[in-house]
Parts: C-alpha cells; sequence; structure tokens
C-alpha cells in the first residue's frame, strides 16, 4: 500500500479519478453507463468533500519503554499533536524487549499504518520488519535514536547528539578550571547503552573535549575504565549504573580518595550514581560534579538540591513537532524539512536527519527552562508534569 491509497478519497492524486474514465472509455462502456459513473465520482467527491480531511490516515509510533520518564513524554507528546493534525494514532510502548518493538511494529503494518516513527530499542534489530515497511510503500522516520543497517528508514528527527557531549564535557572543563591548567582530578565515566548509537555521539562529544586531559594527567580515572566498550549502561538503565558505580568506589575509593567529577551520560545513569554515592555516605563537601541529560524530574529534585551539576535539556516538544511536520510532508508528497546530511550515516546510507538543539540546564536556569516554559510544575520540591 502506498501512502496515497490510505488517504480519504478527497485527498488521493486527482489522476486516480481520471485513471478509472480512461479505463472505462478503452472498455467501450454505453453511455448511459458513462453518465452513471460520472454522477458517482461526483458524489464520491462532495462526500469526501466533506469528510475530515485526515481522518483515515493512521500513523504508527513505536516508543522502547516507559520505564524512563522521558519516552512517556514523548508518546505522549507525538499522540497529542499528530491527533491535532488529524492522524490517527497506534502508539505503543515495547518495555525494552526488541522482539515485542519488532511485533508491535509488524501490527502496525497490519492495521494499514501509513507512516511510521520509531525509537528504537536496538537500532540493528529492526532490518527485517523495515524491509517489509518499504515493500508496502511505508515511509519510516527514525525518532531520536538512529536506525542502523537498513536503507529503509527515510528520515531521522533528534537533538544534535555530538553537542549533547560537548555541553557535558565543558561543564566538566570549567568547573575544574582544567584550561587554566588545574588538576590533577579524579574522574569517573558512565555512559549510554551499547545498543544506541546515540550513547556513541554522546561519549564522543564529551570525551572527543576530556581525553587530551587524561593524556595530560590533569584528570586521572582510578578505576581505569575509560572505553566505550567499558562504561556503557545497557538499556540506560540506573540499577545498572549503580552496581558498576558501586563496585567502582568500593575498588578506588574506600580510603578516602576524592572522587572531583564524573560523566554521566544521561539523567537514568546519573541517578544511578547518585543512588551509590548517597549509599556509600559522600557528604555535601565531598560530592563531585556530576552531568546528566534530559531534565528527568526526579533528577531535577537532585539538581536543586545540590546533588547533580546539570542536565541536557531536550525539548520533546519541539522534536514531537519536527516529526508531525515531516508527517505532514510526506503526506503532501513534498520533501520533508532537514538540516543535516552528513552526519548520520547508519552503514547503509547517510540518513537526511533534522536536528533540534540541546541547551544547558542547571539550578540557575531551571525556572526559566522548565517551569515558566510550561514543560514542568514545580510544587513543593517536586517537580510534575502539567
Ligand atoms: C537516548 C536518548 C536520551 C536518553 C537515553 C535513555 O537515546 O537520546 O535522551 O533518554 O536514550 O532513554
Amino acid at each position: 500500500m502506498c501512502f496515497s491509497d490510505s488517504l480519504p478519497c478527497g485527498d488521493r492524486p486527482i489522476c486516480d479519478f481520471r485513471q478509472e474514465c480512461l479505463n472505462i472509455k478503452e472498455k467501450g462502456v454505453i453511455p448511459i453507463m458513462k453518465r452513471f459513473l460520472a454522477v458517482l465520482v461526483a458524489m464520491v467527491m462532495m462526500l469526501a468533500m466533506t469528510a475530515p480531511a485526515l481522518a483515515e490516515v493512521k500513523v504508527g509510533v513505536a516508543m522502547p519503554t516507559q520505564s524512563l520518564q522521558r519516552w512517556n513524554q514523548d508518546g505522549a507528546y507525538m499522540k497529542e499533536k499528530l491527533e491535532a493534525a488529524g492522524y490517527e494514532v497506534v502508539l505503543t510502548y515495547s518495555d525494552n524487549d526488541v522482539s515485542r518493538q519488532v511485533a508491535d511494529i509488524e501490527n502496525m503494518l497490519t492495521a494499514d499504518c501509513a507512516v511510521l516513527v520509531i525509537a528504537s530499542i536496538d537500532g540493528g534489530s529492526l532490518g527485517t520488519v523495515l524491509a517489509t515497511a518499504k515493500e508496502m510503500g511505508v515511509p519510516v522516520i527514525a525518532y531520536d535514536r538512529l536506525i542502523v543497517d537498513t536503507d529503509a528508514v527515510d528520515y531521522y528527527a533528534t537533538f544534535d547528539n555530538y553537542q549533547v557531549g560537548v555541553i557535558q564535557g565543558s561543564f566538566i572543563e570549567e568547573k575544574l578550571g582544567l584550561k587554566d591548567g588545574a588538576g590533577p582530578f579524579n574522574f569517573e565515566i558512565v555512559a549510554g547503552s551499547p545498543d544506541d548509537t546515540n550513547a556513541f555521539y554522546f561519549y564522543n562529544g564529551a570525551m572527543d573535549l576530556l581525553k587530551p586531559y587524561i593524556e595530560s594527567g590533569q584528570l586521572v580515572v582510578p578505576s581505569g575504565q575509560i572505553d566505550l566498550d567499558v562504561v556503557g549502561t545497557l538499556a540506560w538503565s540506573s540499577a545498572t549504573a549503580q552496581e558498576r558505580f558501586d563496585n567502582i568506589i568500593a575498588a578506588n575509593y574506600a580510603q578516602g580518595e576524592k572522587l572531583d567529577a564524573v560523566l554521566c551520560s544521561n539523567d537514568s545513569t546519573a541517578f544511578g550514581v547518585i543512588t551509590a554515592l548517597i549509599n556509600a555516605g559522600y557528604s555535601e563537601d565531598q560530592w563531585p560534579v556530576i552531568t546528566g541529560q534530559d531534565c528527568d524530574m526526579p533528577n531535577m529534585q537532585y539538581i536543586v538540591s545540590g546533588k547533580q551539576s546539570m542536565s541536557v535539556f531536550k525539548d520533546t516538544r519541539t522534536l514531537a513537532e519536527k516529526v508531525v511536520g515531516m508527517v505532514d510532508a510526506l503526506k503532501k508528497g513534498a520533501e520533508p524539512e532537514i538540516n543535516d546530511t552528513t552526519t548520520y550515516d547508519n552503514n547503509v546510507k547517510v540518513v537526511p536527519s533534522f536536528l533540534c538543539t540541546p541547551v544547558f540546564g542547571s539550578a540557575d536556569n531551571y525556572v526559566e527552562l522548565l517551569i515558566d516554559s510550561g514543560y514542568y510544575i514545580e510544587e513543593n520540591g517536586e517537580f510534575k508534569t502539567p
């Protein structure tokens, strides 16, 4: 099925109707039959004009999990904005289970979804189901996370992932005074999930800045764990990050050694690290610089209380709007707006992308950034969605 087949009759290209007339002519249908058909076509067109414009167009939105706050918000915004634009939405969460996400996408295709928007769990595991989508003429937009090893992904909408890492790395550089030659400082790294390409961009953005300081000796990594294959956190799990950090503390910081900074790629990993530090009895004056990403609600509480130093705000409302714009453009047969055609090589093709801008967030600017903008409500020190 192609995208235009799923549109209500009135939205289909007019040539469909002309083609029907030509076919009828060729078959030599008698004039009275022609008149009947002409009336029928006119009636169908009138009915189509009075029908809600996009009521039949279904968009499948596959989110990875409800266990992390951001995806709940992403899913909710996508649904809200697509419905407001007149689409019907099939929204799924796959509990971080790859085979379940594949099944969810298969069901979307069976349900005649005309476009798929996918935030993958494992970017390299969707090749087969997306090959089917391609055969059916269903365009695929990778949402936030790149889908790799397939040509069946048409567009990618995300935040500038490398820049997220740059913001985190620059913060540590500035807080420790590394540019001025300060150090040595003890430093540890907790990165993201190895099956998510974003984890590589975040890590590289930060480490391209910080590695020279490790080489110069201004940053020392007592655990010796530096490369992404040893600092990654499967499924971005807070519990996994905590467990690894419990071990790092026990093995390297049990004799009063000071821990100065921890590069955490996102808020769920920062949450695990903070729990490990609390459990190990770290006091306020021993507390290290800790980075994050997403401005998750529990982490915002830690930012306000000083346990987390910063986060990177990626406004999911902006991303949802961009993706709805892409879906609209595809519906009209137009080219969706993109602003990057070089960065996101998925091993088969460079996926045309739109990169939104990530923003630094901290205790100093969160009111303007998150509260005044209507992203969260703050009540008695707790953060809530409006
Ligand atoms: C990444 C995403 C981050 C973070 C992480 C864990 O792909 O870009 O914002 O949420 O997943 O869910």
